[in-house]
């Protein structure tokens, strides 16, 4: 997977500033006096909205004095509600630089630039030093990344040791197969779907303990059927900013990809794992 793909598909994503600023208009928000809360419902590119993030939240012991860095943090709804509900700093990291830019200036408008900022990065090579993070969250981009062990290295790099790891992402069932797997990649920029053991031993791999995961994939299931409806609810504003052909490719994508979900063939992960100090036995669970 090239990165000009992945940068390629999220330039043209439905969920955009642009997408979001026309929304809060509607609403009758004068974007000069906007909130973070104003923006919740409208900047999260993940399932589960805040909801989602919580937990990960929890999984990485945010607090006040935490250090966060939200990896593939896109338009920056996850680093916001972090910094606004926690009070603690979050960096976010984004490849696709028009996703670092507008998540900046989103953030501008709610007034939370002092606490959280954006740069953009490759998760395999990023531009922090060692220990600048006390947790790492990611949500939902990992399944883009060529190198996973790669990434989670450099998240065990720059986190503190003991410091946490906590994400989500698409896991592949065992009967997924080849082909689906290249129209993934073709569609939305996919470089590999991992599964639960793999994550576990990539994480393992590269120096994480108390290794967590658990199965999202009803929850996800739900989810993208009702995001699936709310789509083609949207039609004509889709049409109106990126024409007829793209809002038929990408409904032709959402159909293919709920399909795989309904036959278990694709499902949701949360993991989280501790980066181990020296001294610490490394332990493993996972529930299904
Ligand atoms: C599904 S979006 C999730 C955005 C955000 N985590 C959220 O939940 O709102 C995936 C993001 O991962 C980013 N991404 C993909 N590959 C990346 C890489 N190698 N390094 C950094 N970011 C990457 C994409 O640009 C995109 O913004």
């Amino acid at each position: 997977m090239e990165p000009r793909q992945v940068v390629d598909f999220y330039d043209r994503h439905p969920i955009n500033e642009g997408q979001i600023l026309d929304a809060l208009a509607r609403r009758g928000k004068d974007l000069s006096a906007l909130t973070p809360e104003d923006l919740f419902d409208l900047d999260q590119d993940h399932y589960g909205g805040l909801q989602a993030v919580d937990a990960l939240a929890r999984l990485g012991g945010v607090g006040q004095n935490s250090r966060v860095l939200d990896l593939c943090c896109g338009l920056g709804g996850p680093a916001r509600f972090l910094a606004s509900r926690f009070g603690c700093r979050v960096a976010g990291v984004d490849l696709t630089h028009s996703r670092c830019a507008s998540a900046a200036r989103l953030t501008r408008l709610v007034g939370l630039s002092g606490r959280v900022s954006f740069v953009g990065g490759d998760a395999v090579r990023l531009p922090f030093k060692a220990g600048s993070f006390t947790a790492c969250l990611s949500q939902e981009a990992f399944l883009h990344v060529p190198d996973k062990a790669g990434a989670l290295a450099e998240c065990a790099r720059v986190l503190i040791p003991g410091g946490r790891l906590a994400f989500t992402d698409w896991v592949a069932g065992p009967k997924l197969s080849p082909g689906e797997r290249r129209r993934l990649s073709e569609w939305m920029a996919t470089a590999g779907v991992e599964n639960f053991d793999g994550y576990r031993r990539l994480l393992s791999r590269v120096g994480f303990g108390a290794i967590e995961a658990e199965d999202l994939s009803d929850w996800w299931r739900r989810i993208l059927r009702e995001r699936l409806q709310m789509y083609r609810r949207l039609e004509a504003e889709t049409v109106a900013r990126f024409g007829q052909a793209r809002y038929e490719e990408y409904d032709q994508l959402y159909a293919f990809f709920v399909g795989l979900v309904e036959a278990s063939k694709l499902g949701g992960g949360r993991f989280s794992a501790t980066l181990a100090c020296p001294q610490m036995a490394s332990t493993s669970k996972l529930h299904y």
